[in-house]
């Protein structure tokens, strides 16, 4: 299959039996082209919503009431709005694989014969309040003058393509980009003097691939837990509002370190190199990241830390046959999230209030995207088989960790906007507050 310039190109060889086993024996993802693929375990154990009687419809096990987590609260107002469920919107979708040309290919589901339509049609309806849907025109006015930049891995750039999809009916963006690498872009809004930029950068801390294939032929990875990427943490003062993302990739094989000493790893099949919790590994990196955005002194915009998208592998694991063929979301009431989106939610929970706290003393501002139960709830939203044609020769036949476009994930743009009102408001009232 012809590969994308979005998509890193990844060597994936053939399998040796022996490493086949090593896979089923290891949480691993297995790399299609340049996207994680993870490859999660059910069963599912912690539940999202703390309101209502807990049931599962999936196969997988069932949860225990003391193992809910709860979703954060914002400060803002009396409405959480990220709690809450879909409904009907007759009005969606805002745009077409014809009327936007930059959705990612194995993202466009509608043209790899996606036969059912309902999936494009619902938003989000918060438990006690009204979530406004996205309006193009405001986004823009709003960002006049100003630039984001969207760093993390692919579920990020698929939420930046969202993006310049629901813009689209307004202005497109001319490509401004550096050079011709597709993980670094950048595009401006000429009309609105806003700049937007992507950073590719799926696991936030310094990365080196140290084998392409290695024990599971989808690359090992030697990470710097202490070292934030400097593709990122070189180049974001400038920006006005950041969006950082990560977790997936997290759960390949890779080798630990800290002051460039190996102090672990996940499945790297070393001698002599001990086993780390994958999430020691995460947080540190989280901690690191937020850290280095804490220690910019020019640094003077917005941090998102849009949390984990849960994928929806049912029936197998990614490799097993798994896949996800609903057509409809689930109730808040029906479902409860696996346990490794639990683990990594609560890590991002964390690592982010800690950064708050510590931001807040020096004048930085961070915010939670705070994704992880709205896309729980939507296993109808990925593109299954339909990322590619049927005969495509592909690692991951089914993907059921992006997100079709149009889809669910564009509903991303109507938080960010509510939270960029709030930001606006917040701003009015500091002002205030000096008078
Ligand atoms: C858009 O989707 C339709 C099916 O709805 C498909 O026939 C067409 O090839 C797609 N076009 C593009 C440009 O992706
Ligand atoms: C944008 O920048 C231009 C030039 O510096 C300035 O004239 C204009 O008022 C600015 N607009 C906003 C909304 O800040
Ligand atoms: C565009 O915005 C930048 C700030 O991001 C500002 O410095 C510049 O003057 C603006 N240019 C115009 C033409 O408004
Ligand atoms: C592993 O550790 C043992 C005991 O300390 C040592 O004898 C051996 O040489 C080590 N192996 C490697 C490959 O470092
Ligand atoms: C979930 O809530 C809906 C609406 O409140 C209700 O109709 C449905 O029976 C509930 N389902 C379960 C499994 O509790």
């Amino acid at each position: 299959m012809e590969l994308l310039p979005f998509w890193k190109n990844f060597s994936t060889t053939q399998r040796t039996p022996r490493i086949l086993i090593l896979i089923s024996l290891t949480l691993i993802i297995l790399g299609l082209i340049p996207l994680y693929h993870p490859f999660y375990r059910y069963p599912a154990n912690l539940v999202v919503d703390h309101s209502s009687k807990i049931t599962s419809p999936l196969p997988y096990g069932s949860a225990t009431k003391d193992q809910k987590i709860k979703i954060t609260e914002q400060d803002e107002g009396t409405c959480n709005v990220f709690i809450g469920n879909w409904v009907p919107n007759p009005d969606a979708p805002y745009y077409t694989n014809t009327t936007c040309w930059a959705i990612h290919e194995h993202q466009n589901c509608m043209k790899y014969g996606r036969p059912d339509t309902e999936f494009l049609k619902w938003k989000w309806k918060p438990k006690g309040c009204d979530l406004p849907i996205f309006n193009p025109y405001q986004f823009l006015d709003m960002m006049r003058n100003k630039s984001m930049a969207f760093i993390g891995d692919s579920v990020g750039r698929n939420q930046m393509q969202s993006l310049i999809c629901l813009l689209s009916r307004v202005e497109y963006p001319i490509d401004i980009s550096y050079d011709a690498d597709q993980n670094f872009k950048r595009w401006k809004y000429t009309t609105y003097n806003f700049t937007l930029a992507a950073y590719w950068s799926p696991y936030l801390v310094t990365v080196k691939e140290s084998d392409p294939d290695g024990p599971s032929h989808t690359g090992l990875f030697n990470l710097y837990l202490d070292e934030p990427d400097p593709k990122w943490a070189s180049q974001i003062e400038q920006f006005d509002y950041l969006i950082f993302n990560s977790a997936h990739w997290f759960t390949r094989c890779s080798v630990y370190y800290e002051k460039n000493q190996i102090i672990g790893c996940r499945y790297c099949g070393l001698p002599n190199v001990t086993e780390v919790p994958i999430n020691y590994a995460y947080q540190k990196a989280l901690k690191t990241t937020l850290k280095a955005i804490n220690s910019l002194d020019k640094f003077k915009g917005v941090t998102f830390l849009r949390t984990i998208a849960p994928s929806h592998f049912e029936g197998g694991e990614w490799n097993k046959g798994g896949n996800c063929v609903r057509k409809s979301p689930f109730r808040s009431n029906e479902t409860t999230l696996d346990s490794i989106s639990s683990e990594f939610y609560k890590t991002q929970v964390e690592e982010f209030k800690v950064a708050a706290e510590e931001g807040k003393k020096k004048g930085k501002r961070f915010r939670l995207l705070d994704m992880t139960q709205a896309m729980w709830l939507r296993p109808d939203g990925h593109p299954s088989k339909y990322g590619h044609w049927p005969n495509a020769n592909v690692v991951l036949y089914n993907d059921c960790v992006h997100w079709c476009l149009p889809g669910p994930i564009d509903t991303w743009s109507d938080f960010f906007l509510h939270m960029l009102k709030l930001e606006g408001r917040r701003a009015l009232e500091e002002k205030l507050q000096l008078k």
